[in-house]
């Protein structure tokens, strides 16, 4: 499947997946960059392509960069994030590995657009490809960059890739969130405003600060324009990175990889971050962040997790409750002792061994933590357990008064990086062995 559009100039179109595109090809098939001097223009464009950040929350790009150049006076920083902490997503590690020329290419546009003299490459240590493949790129483009450019590896950890946690990384070697304000845009890195923007936002404003917003939106279904990464897993296969036009139905994505709706019990979107739904809900969905959003859906990082049949909704529910509390880092309170009860609440519903107030507890606990840390994690973990508890309702009550599954008893496998990042393509399917 995608590249879903026969544009080759798209993300992941042109040469082969498998290894960096390089430098010499990359000008060849996408031609020079603007400069500096087109700072203006560029940004206009961003404005009417419509681009939201892929990083999670979905922020106009175009916006963003406006703002930043009203604070920035020259000494700003462009902080790159590729951390991709997320386990259920693949797209930002096999977009640095294959085309690092491209997130180059949007880090330098920014850093002329907003006034930045400053880039920071904020890579997964655990990524390898990405960062042996940005390392090198890197050094190829520092002779012709006027900015100091540098790459930074970020610890393992799901919040080290939140903005302040990646921040306070990049300032003191640790990844702990801090509570805002200052906001990083107007105190980050050494100080200094600093855009913290997520890689693969990167790389579209580089290929919408080429061929422009008309370009970039002649992709797209339905009302939905342009394109997006998503990784695809549950399917039985391996997990897959894809680019598809925005507004793609679910169900047109998923039956590409073999997999149907009567095979598939609920869909997680949007990462651990993100919403449960059942299958047959959203098998007609578009793949669009704005479309999503009204049905109280996430598009989030991308990640489109299909839960087979005949597996444990509420076994997958308690895995990913247990691995964001595991994940917290540990300095606000209602974060640690609240994802801790709901993880261990949840786990022993799933195992048939529940108190009598743990359902109670796991509801109370959903509606107490949000919005009570420092950093958004524990909003996104008690969001994707409001969606379960809703979702998984049934099967949730069978297992109070059963102690067992309705379905089964083994959840499939979502956490699709734990399989490793050694990537294999197939055309413009990225499948991630
Ligand atoms: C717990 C947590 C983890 C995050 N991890 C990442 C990450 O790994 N990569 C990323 O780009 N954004 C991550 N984000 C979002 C960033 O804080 C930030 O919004 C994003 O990098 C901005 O880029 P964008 O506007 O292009 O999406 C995370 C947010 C939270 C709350
Ligand atoms: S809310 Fe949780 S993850 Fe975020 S800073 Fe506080 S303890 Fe850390």
């Amino acid at each position: 499947m995608l590249n879903t559009t026969p544009d080759a100039r798209r993300l992941l179109a042109g040469p082969s997946l498998e290894g960096p595109e390089p430098l010499a090809d990359h000008l060849a098939r996408l031609g020079p960059l603007p400069t500096a001097r087109d700072a203006q223009r560029t940004m206009s464009e961003l404005d009417a392509s419509g681009l939201l950040g892929r990083g999670g929350a979905g922020f106009p790009v175009g916006r963003k960069w406006r703002a930043m150049a009203e604070r920035a006076r020259g000494h700003a920083v462009i902080l790159a994030n590729g951390a991709e902490g997320e386990p259920a997503s693949l797209k930002d590690r096999v977009l640095m590995a294959a085309r690092p020329h491209l997130v180059i290419d949007g880090a330098v546009l920014a850093a002329d657009a907003v006034g930045a003299n400053d880039i920071v490459f904020y890579v997964g240590r655990e990524h390898e490809a990405a960062v042996a493949a940005l390392g090198v790129a890197i050094e190829q483009r520092r002779p012709g960059v006027r900015q100091r450019i540098r790459m930074i590896e970020a610890p393992i950890g799901y919040v080290a890739g939140e903005a302040s946690g990646a921040v306070h990384f990049v300032n003191s070697g640790d990844p702990r969130p801090t509570t805002s304000p200052p906001r990083m845009s107007e105190r980050g890195v050494n100080g200094r405003p600093t855009l913290v923007q997520n890689v693969e936002s990167l790389a579209h404003a580089a290929l919408i600060a080429r061929f422009g917003a008309g370009w970039y939106r002649e992709a797209g279904r339905g009302a939905a324009r342009g394109t997006a990464l998503i990784t695809l897993s549950g399917t039985g296969r391996p997990a897959e990175v894809l680019e598809i036009e925005l507004g793609t139905p679910l169900g047109e994505v998923a039956a590409g990889a073999g997999a149907s709706p009567a095979g598939t019990l609920a869909v997680l979107l949007g990462g651990y971050f993100g919403t449960w739904a059942p299958a047959a809900d959203v098998w007609s969905l578009p793949l669009d962040p704005a479309a999503m959003r009204e049905k109280g859906l996430t598009f989030g990082c991308g990640m489109v997790g299909l839960l087979p049949a005949r597996t444990c909704g509420v076994d997958a529910t308690a895995r990913i409750m247990s691995f964001m509390a595991r994940e917290s880092a540990g300095q606000c309170g209602p974060c640690v002792f609240g994802l801790r009860a709901l993880a261990d609440a949840t786990r022993r519903v799933a195992d048939g061994r529940s108190k009598p107030d743990d359902m109670d507890g796991i509801v109370r606990w959903t509606q107490i933590v949000a919005g009570r840390g420092a950093c958004h994690h524990p909003d996104g973990a008690v969001a994707l357990m409001a969606s379960a508890l809703r979702v998984f309702e049934e099967d949730l009550d069978h297992h109070v008064r059963s102690g067992r599954c309705r379905e089964t008893s083994a959840s499939a496998g979502l956490h699709a990086a734990t399989s490793g990042p050694s990537a294999a393509s197939t055309s413009r399917r990225m499948e991630v062995a």
